[in-house]
């Protein structure tokens, strides 16, 4: 499968924001995971009345992916109005699959605004090494 670019991977991110479930914020977000294997996994975000049940467009991405078995990821596009940054939540979540994963910011008309990489956003984070009794 030829490698998604980043435009590519903005579009699907937008495709799935079309699904974003807002009635409480009105701030619409749409994710799309880039796996190894060059499937492309799209998510929005989901609210809840009461507030702390609501997931984020990224963590719904990367259960999707992860639910059917993917465990490698390559690339992230992330897209709302102000093409915003990952909260801290989906950082630590997608630090644990993918911490050299590359992320793509974008606005909703498919501008790319940040290109980065989660080890920028989640400096010295805590992974899934820190749990291995074998490494210090
Ligand atoms: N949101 C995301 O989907 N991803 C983020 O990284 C930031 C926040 C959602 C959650 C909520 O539905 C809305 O944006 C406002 O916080």
């Amino acid at each position: 499968m030829p490698e998604a670019s980043d435009q590519q991977l903005i579009k699907a991110a937008i495709d799935a924001s079309r699904h974003a479930y807002i009635p409480y914020s009105n701030y619409r977000v749409g994710a799309a995971l880039l796996t190894a294997g060059g499937a492309i996994y799209g998510g929005c975000n989901i609210e809840s009345v009461s507030f702390t049940p609501t997931v984020c467009a990224e963590r719904t991405a990367l259960f999707k992916a992860v639910s059917v078995g993917q465990r490698e990821f390559k690339a992230i596009a992330v897209v709302t109005r102000d093409a915003g940054s990952p909260c801290g939540v989906c950082r630590q979540m997608m630090y644990e699959f993918a911490p050299d994963l590359r992320v793509i910011l974008a606005d909703l008309d498919g501008n790319s605004r940040l290109v980065t990489t989660l080890r920028e956003l989640l400096p010295h984070g805590f992974g899934p090494a820190h749990l291995d009794e074998n490494k210090s």
